[in-house]
Formats: structure tokens, C-alpha cells, sequence
């Protein structure tokens, strides 16, 4: 297959500047020999170069810095997550993004986008499955062709989050108390970066999150316009959480109801 003419040359990234689009944090797709790691977070920061471009070699500090450059964290929050994600998987000095995907650490099964950790790998898949991205989608309500019906905004809020976990937990299984609570805290994140309020629903806007997640890109053009604190971030996880409870209470009931209708329907027979 050739290359059409257009496209950027197979290139080299070398530290955090790209030789086709320069200095700068434009969009570069990775190259072959680069590492990436399951997180889109970790692996848009290295595609816009706020870390390492090749994913290699890259340090809690690295992380720190690139957390609070490109997402706007405040200090405590991208401390917490470079360093406390670092000692989890046990790299008290530099490492690559592929590796911070070991399974079991902070990785977890029954992810977003990502299949699970075949047996007897060490560290998680990183490809992005599509359908996966599509039923992420699926999961937000009102979905996008009621938007455009009504003229609302696309927007993901912790509601749209617990439904995606939970259907994630019917699909490859129930995953531990420490893990489930680092799943809320990766979304509660973004949402708190991204927030847009309207007056129907305040959330995220889909067009950038489907992006990043599945193309691990940053929305053209944008720039943190808060400080994205750890203790918000701790308050949205709860509401994840207690989304979460809430729809799983839901179902058993409607379930419940469900199966007393039936009963009552065979007692007529
Ligand atoms: C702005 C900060 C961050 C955000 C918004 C974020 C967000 C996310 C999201 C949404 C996922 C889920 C992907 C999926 O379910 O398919 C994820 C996965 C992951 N993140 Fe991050 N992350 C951040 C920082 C970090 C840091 C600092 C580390 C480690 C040092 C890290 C390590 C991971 C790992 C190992 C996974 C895989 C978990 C899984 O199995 O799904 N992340 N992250």
C-alpha cells in the first residue's frame, strides 16, 4: 500500500518536539517504535508532546508538569496521580507508557474502550475497539440525533458514566472495590476539565470526548480555562457512584416487577 503524497512522512520523535509539525503542541499521530499505554489521557499528552512523544523514558515529574500544561490540574491533583500512579506500579524512576498499563496495578479490567488483559500477558491491550466507543456513546442521554431534534447540546454528565460502568461490569464481569473506584475516578476527571453547563444538562461535550478517547486528540484549539482540583474531582467520583447505585436499584426493582407480573399472569392461565 502506498502513502498517499498528503500524508506526514514516517518520522522519528525524539524528546517532545516533532519534526514534522515542529515545536509546539499540534497533533501527531504516534510512530511505529513509539510506546502508548492504555490511558488517553497519558497517550494524547505524548501526541501533543506535553510529555515525550515516543512514550519512552518518561518520569512522575514529566507527568506532573504535562498533567497541569495540558489539562490545567492544580498541583495537588497531577502530584497525587503522576506520583501515586507511579508507586502503584512499582517505577520509582523513569518509565514507558506501555509499561504503567500492567495489569492488576492501576489497569483494571472491564474498561471503556479497551478489551481485557489476555491471560498470561502482563500488561493491558492498548488498542481502541471501536464498537466499544460506539456503545459509549449509546450510553449518553438524550442521545445525539434528540439533540439535534431539540437543539441541545451533546453532553455526557456522571449519569452517562454509570451507565456505561455498569453495562462494562455486565460485559466482562465485576471488577474489585479499588479498582471500580479507580474506573470513576478516570472519568470524574475529564468531566471536571471539560464541564459545560446549558440550561438542560451539565456535562461534557461529546464531541470532544469521543475524540480523545478514541483518537486520543485534544479538541482543536483549547486551552484549560479553570484549575481542575483534586477535591472536585473526589466530589464527582461520588456522584458516579451513587449514579451507579441508583441504576443498579432501578433495574432489581423493574426486574422484580417484571417477574410479579408474570407470576400474576401465569396464576390467570
Ligand atoms: C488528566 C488525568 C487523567 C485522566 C483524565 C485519565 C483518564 C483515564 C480514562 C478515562 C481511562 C479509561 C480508559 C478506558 O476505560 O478504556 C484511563 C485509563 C488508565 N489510566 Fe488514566 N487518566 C489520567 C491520568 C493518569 C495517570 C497519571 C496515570 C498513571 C500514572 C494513568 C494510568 C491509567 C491506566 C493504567 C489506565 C488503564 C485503566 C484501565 O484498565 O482501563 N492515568 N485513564
Amino acid at each position: 500500500m502506498s502513502i498517499p503524497d498528503s500524508h506526514p512522512s514516517i518520522h522519528e520523535h525524539k524528546g517532545k518536539t516533532c519534526p514534522v509539525t515542529g515545536q509546539g503542541h499540534a497533533f501527531c499521530a504516534p510512530q511505529q517504535g513509539d510506546s502508548r499505554s492504555p490511558c488517553p489521557a497519558l497517550n494524547t499528552m505524548a501526541n501533543h508532546g506535553y510529555i515525550a512523544r515516543d512514550g519512552k523514558n518518561i518520569s512522575a515529574q514529566d507527568v506532573t508538569r504535562g498533567l497541569k500544561e495540558c489539562y490545567g490540574l492544580s498541583s495537588p491533583l497531577a502530584y497525587f496521580l503522576a506520583y501515586v500512579g507511579f508507586m502503584i506500579i512499582r517505577k520509582f524512576g523513569r518509565t514507558n507508557l506501555f509499561d504503567i498499563g500492567k495489569h492488576g496495578a492501576v489497569e483494571h479490567n472491564a474498561s471503556l474502550v479497551h478489551h481485557d488483559t489476555p491471560e498470561g500477558h502482563t500488561c493491558a491491550p492498548i488498542d481502541i475497539d471501536s464498537k466499544l466507543v460506539e456503545d459509549l456513546c449509546a450510553d449518553v442521554k438524550p442521545g445525539p440525533k434528540e439533540c439535534e431534534k431539540d437543539g441541545k447540546s451533546w453532553l455526557m454528565n456522571y449519569e452517562d458514566v454509570a451507565r456505561a460502568r455498569i453495562r462494562r461490569e455486565k460485559e466482562a464481569g465485576p471488577i474489585d472495590s479499588v479498582h471500580a473506584e479507580i474506573a470513576r475516578g478516570e472519568m470524574a476527571i475529564i468531566l471536571g476539565v471539560w464541564e459545560t453547563k446549558t440550561k438542560d444538562k451539565a456535562g461534557i461535550p461529546m464531541e470532544y470526548l469521543k475524540r480523545w478517547i478514541s483518537e486520543e486528540r485534544m479538541p482543536d484549539g483549547w486551552r484549560p480555562d479553570h484549575v481542575q482540583g483534586l477535591m472536585d474531582v473526589v466530589k464527582r467520583a461520588k456522584g458516579i457512584k451513587k449514579a451507579v447505585e441508583q441504576l443498579r436499584k432501578d433495574e432489581a426493582a423493574a426486574a422484580a416487577a417484571s417477574s410479579s407480573e408474570t407470576e400474576k399472569g401465569k396464576g390467570k392461565e
